[in-house]
């Protein structure tokens, strides 16, 4: 799936691109099919919300389940990698399903991930982003995602390691900062249906609030790097910062309805 020039624009302006309904509802019957399974597992990859047994996130899904091995290898998501980070050569820094799990769902603190993924990992520079893709709907009640739009215009900004907040460790960016940045950039939470798709920068500063809802919010995250720009320090487990450097093979855009005939295409 190609961007546009007015999309490139947009997304280089605002640090972000939302698209709505890029995946079909069968496409998402056979994704969501799997997402309980996944979080019922007990595995080290799948964390816990801190103090419940409710999901937060399942990592590097792609290694351990064949649907989701397609989705990150699917060309609606990494094509419009390959065009913002101009480069042909990706590969998967991480992937990860964020449950936000029905009246559970715990809060991401304000972050930029080039923070986390600069100050544990080593990445050299900003050229990596994240693809979101919403198996759930994100609504206004449900802790959708909040972006401080043009935020990824300012760099890497100062921040501190949050061990204690929730469950998983965060570079956090302090209350002084996101006042700033939001009187001048303001919030934006986009929502949507599931099978929406949200790009976002590196850079760009964002969090979501706790879900009381009875609406988990699973969405996927693509973080995509460019091969050129791999992580030179290995602290984390390779399931949290990837070290496979391999760049991403593309798969049909029917891999996920048709795999047979999409696997057969692929190799003929
Ligand atoms: C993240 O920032 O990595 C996740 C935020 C969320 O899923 O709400
Ligand atoms: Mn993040």
């Amino acid at each position: 799936m190609r961007l546009t020039p007015k999309q490139l624009r947009q997304f280089e302006e605002e640090g972000y691109l939302f698209l709505p309904n890029v995946f079909s509802p069968p496409e998402m019957d056979v994704l969501n099919g799997e997402v309980p399974r996944v979080f019922a597992q007990s595995r080290p990859e799948v964390i816990r919300e801190k103090g419940s047994d409710a999901p937060r996130t399942a990592f590097y899904v792609q290694t351990w389940n064949d649907i989701f091995a397609r989705l990150a290898r699917h060309p609606r998501l990494v094509e419009p990698g390959a065009q913002i980070l101009g480069s042909d050569k990706l590969y998967m820094h991480q992937f990860k399903i964020n449950a936000k799990a029905a009246f559970d769902g715990a809060v991401w603190q304000w972050h930029q991930d080039y923070a986390t993924w600069h100050n544990d990992d080593d990445m050299p520079t900003p050229r990596a982003m994240n693809i979101a893709l919403f198996l759930a709907e994100a609504n206004e009640f449900n802790g959708p995602l909040m972006f401080i739009p043009r935020s990824h215009r300012q760099g890497r900004l100062v921040a501190g390691h949050d061990v204690t907040t929730t469950s998983y460790p965060l570079w956090t960016i302090d209350h002084e900062t996101i006042t700033r940045l939001v009187a001048e950039g303001g919030i934006v939470a986009p929502k949507g249906p599931p099978g929406s798709i949200l790009l976002f920068h590196g850079n760009l500063v964002h969090a979501s609030g706790s879900n009381l809802t009875p609406w988990s919010r699973w969405i996927v995250y693509l973080s995509l790097n460019r091969c050129d720009n791999a992580i030179r320090r290995f602290k984390r487990p390779t399931w949290i910062a990837n070290r496979d450097f391999t760049p991403i093979e593309m798969l049909p855009d029917n891999c996920l309805t048709e795999p047979a005939r999409a696997t057969r295409g692929a190799a003929e």
